[in-house]
């Protein structure tokens, strides 16, 4: 069955001793209550390979928020998935909307991204979301279909059946504005339908496939409460190891 996953998504935030700090705290309390989720930190770069030292003992997991389309060479300034696998992180956000947004991302390189974050064990984790226009306009399901179907559906199922997916409907990153249960279950309950018609059902049911957004300990539960929902990727409130530990609670 598929897991349930709440996973940090740092941003460019923590100065690297910031994110040392964060993983000791992190690590005590969760030692203290474990929780019953996969709990994964995505960080900068430049914190990936002492948290995952410090996280080792733990089942806590630790994943990179972008990684390069190229495999290496005179790329100044990227950072390949080999390198990001040999810091011990076990995943890559890939896709992110602000990635797509602001550094021109396309569904082209996203799959370059992904095939080479696969090569290297990574689990790559997926992000897909319409913006407020699309959605205005209903067409949040196209959006989402052409952006599964652009950078994976190339993918065997072996690879896919790799993958998890966070459905962030990017009207509701770091805006506060969550969108409801329902809105949240409809979606992912969409996308595992795609899911099944491309890669057939046993596939689709073990696709976990988390919700992101403005999601916070006061929401979590609920939208974790939804059949389709498995976890979540969280921004804000992944900052302060109280927040991040009511969102795992989420699914106490
Ligand atoms: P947010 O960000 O929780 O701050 O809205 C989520 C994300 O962008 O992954």
């Amino acid at each position: 069955m598929r897991k349930n996953i709440v996973a940090g998504n740092w941003k460019m935030n923590k100065t690297f001793q910031e994110g040392i700090e964060f993983a000791k705290e992190l690590k005590d309390v969760l030692a203290n209550e474990k929780p019953n989720c996969d709990v994964v930190i995505c960080s900068p770069f430049i914190h990936l390979a002492s948290l995952a030292t410090i996280l080792e003992v733990t089942e806590i997991g630790v994943g990179a928020e972008n990684c390069a389309d190229k495999v290496s060479g005179a790329y100044t300034g990227e950072v390949s998935a080999a390198m990001v696998a040999s810091t011990g992180a076990k995943y890559v956000i890939l896709g992110h909307s602000e990635r797509r947004a602001y550094y021109g991302e396309t569904a082209e390189i996203l799959k370059e991204k992904v095939k080479l974050a696969l090569a290297n064990d990574l689990t790559p984790i997926f992000c897909i979301g319409e913006v407020l226009e699309e959605r205005e306009a209903e067409k949040q399901n196209e959006v989402v279909y052409n952006q599964l179907a652009d950078s994976l559906f190339e993918l065997s199922d072996e690879d896919f059946s790799k993958i998890v997916l966070a459905y962030e409907p990017v009207w509701a990153i770091g805006t506060g504005k969550t969108a409801s249960s329902a809105q949240a279950q409809e979606m992912h309950a969409y996308i595992r339908s795609v899911i099944a018609k491309k890669f057939g059902n046993e596939i689709a049911d073990n696709t976990s496939i988390l919700y992101g957004g403005s999601c916070n300990p006061s929401n979590a539960k609920e939208l974790f409460s939804n059949p389709d929902v498995d976890g979540g990727l969280i921004g804000g409130a992944s900052l302060k190891v109280n927040d991040f530990k009511g969102v795992i609670e989420g699914f106490n």
